[in-house]
Order: structure tokens, then sequence, then C-alpha cells
């Protein structure tokens, strides 16, 4: 018998980076966009293997470097549900969630991994321990990783989130529009995390007040989110916008979404995620969406989607 599990994808709303240095930041789930693992067994003594045809990568996985992504997932969950013995299984995975644009493809992975696996051994996990498991893998793709990322893939809501503490779920007050459109370049987590590091370093007393700034439009949205707000939402998407370039992680093709976006009728447009590529989010409504759709696919968007967050 198999088993299958998927998890969402997700976008950062507001506070990204600045979450790093224990800043407060917003975070929803994306269940358009998913990655989905099905356990199987597999024949005696093959051991695991691992699928992934949209990676194109199949491999077994005692063959994997002891640091790969999959390999530790796979590991520390079998420690966790305290599987004996080498098993036999085949592990298949999918995703709809583009790789490398600050969407959460290799998180909603690692989660659908641990929870196909549970599922597969009969146990149960928490959202919880399926969160700290996923956490283990963020460390090897981004070294320094807040927990936002694990922890909205894993519980699958809204979430305020500081790091260290307890975070809370967000109920949204009236849904709203995301219109999310891919720069098409590959947004390197781990540079842009360390690119921020190393201006802070250079400058922590500049840089710590754009970061408390970040933070303060994180804990309105919180707020704003809620009490549904929407154009309040919009106005602090571009404040955050305006604190990332800041910082330096904005980017050209970046910038050209966020103005056709707002050009088209978005009322507000940010990045989201580490930035230096990846996806723009713009703020609409189902009258404007078509309108901005347009103009950031003029302005050279590769993958557009509009998203009701509710
Ligand atoms: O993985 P991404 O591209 O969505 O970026 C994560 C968000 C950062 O704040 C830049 C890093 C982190 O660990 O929170």
């Amino acid at each position: 018998m198999s088993s299958t599990a998927s998890a969402p994808g997700k976008a950062i709303l507001f506070g990204e980076h600045a979450v790093v240095y224990e800043r407060p930041a917003v975070a929803v789930p994306i269940f358009q966009v998913q990655a989905r693992a099905t356990v199987a067994p597999a024949e005696p003594r093959s051991g695991i293997l691992l699928i992934a045809e949209d990676l194109g990568r199949t491999c077994a996985l005692a063959d994997a470097p002891p640091d790969d992504p999959f390999r530790t997932i796979v590991a520390d969950t079998l420690a966790y549900l305290e599987v004996n013995g080498a098993p036999d299984l085949r592990i298949s995975i999918t995703s709809t969630i583009p790789i490398a644009r600050g969407m959460g493809s290799g998180t909603a992975t690692s989660a659908a991994v641990v929870r196909a696996l549970a599922s597969y051994f009969g146990a149960e996990l928490s959202d919880q321990m399926v969160s700290e498991l996923v956490f283990e893998v963020e460390k090897i793709h981004h070294g320094t990783p807040s927990g936002i990322d694990n922890t909205v893939v894993s519980y699958g809501k809204p979430i305020y989130f500081v790091k260290g503490l307890p975070f809370e779920i967000i109920t949204v007050g009236k849904g709203f529009h995301l219109l999310i459109a891919d720069t098409g370049v590959p947004s390197p987590t781990r540079i842009a995390v360390s690119a921020v590091r190393e201006g802070w370093k250079a400058n922590p007393e500049a840089y710590g007040r754009l970061f408390d700034e970040i933070g303060e439009i994180a804990r309105l949205a919180r707020g704003a989110i809620a009490s549904g707000d929407v154009g309040e939402i919009g106005r602090l998407m571009n404040e955050n916008q305006r604190l990332l370039r800041a910082i330096d992680v904005s980017s050209p093709e970046l910038e050209r979404l966020i103005d056709a976006a707002l050009a088209g009728g978005a009322t507000g447009a940010k990045l989201s995620g580490a930035g230096r590529g990846g996806n723009m989010i713009a703020l609409v409504d189902p009258q404007t969406a078509p309108c901005v759709e347009k103009a950031v696919v003029e302005a050279g968007a590769r993958g557009v989607f509009t998203t009701e967050i509710n």
C-alpha cells in the first residue's frame, strides 16, 4: 500500500530578511501550487529510491551525499518514526511550485516527504513536528533560516512570525487577491541572505533601523489583514518594498514588474522571499487583475497567476 501527501507553496507578504534579525514577518500558504510525495514499497534489498521527475533526478538515496536535502529529510524522519533496519521504498516527488522563486518549493517538498513517510508507517505527526523536521533541511538550503518558511508550509495557515517566539495564526478579516509574477530569474536565498548580513555588519545602525521599520510594517500588516483593511495592506506592501530596495535585495527585473503592476492598477507590489529575482507579488482585485496581468506579461513576467488569500 502506498501513501501520498502534499504541502502548499508559500509567499512572504511582509518582513523578509528582517525576520532573520528577529523582526516580525507575515507569510501565507499558496495552495494553488503544491508539492506531492508518494511512498510505496520497493523490491527487496533495493533500499530507498528517490524519483523526482520534475527535477530530472532518480537515485538511490544511499548514493546521495550525506548533506543532500532529500537524504537528510528521509533519514531524519525515519529516525524520528523509529523505523529500524533499511526499508525498501520508492519515494516519488512531483511539484507545481516554481523552483528557486521564493515560493517554498524545497520546503514544501520536504514537508510532503515527511507526511507521506509518516502515513506510510502509520504514524500521526503534528504540524509542529513536521515543521521541526523540515527546519533541519532548511539549514542546508539557507544557512541561517529564520524558520518562517517551514512554519507556514507545515501549518498551511497565514502566520505572523517572530524568530524564537511562538507564532500566531492570522484570521483574515476579508479575503484579498494576490497576483504572483515570476521574473524568470532564480532567487538565490543563501546569497541574498549573506549579502544582507554583510551590509548589516558594515553598517549595523542603519540596517538595524531599516529592519525596525520593516518589522513595524509587518506588525501593522497583521492588524490590517485581521481587520480586512485591504487598502492598508497595499500601502504597506509599497512601503515594505521601499525598505527592501534600501537593503539592496531588489533587482531591475523585479522593479520592472512592480512598476508595471502598479501602472496596471495594483494597489501594492513588492518582491517576495529572498529577492534579487524570484517572484513579485501585487495586490489586485478581480476587476484590475486582467489589466495587471497584461501589464506584467508585457514587462517580461514568465509565469503569472492570481490567488485569493482568505
Ligand atoms: O526562501 P525564500 O526565498 O522565500 O526566502 C526566505 C526569506 C528570508 O527572510 C530572506 C530568509 C529567512 O530565512 O527568513
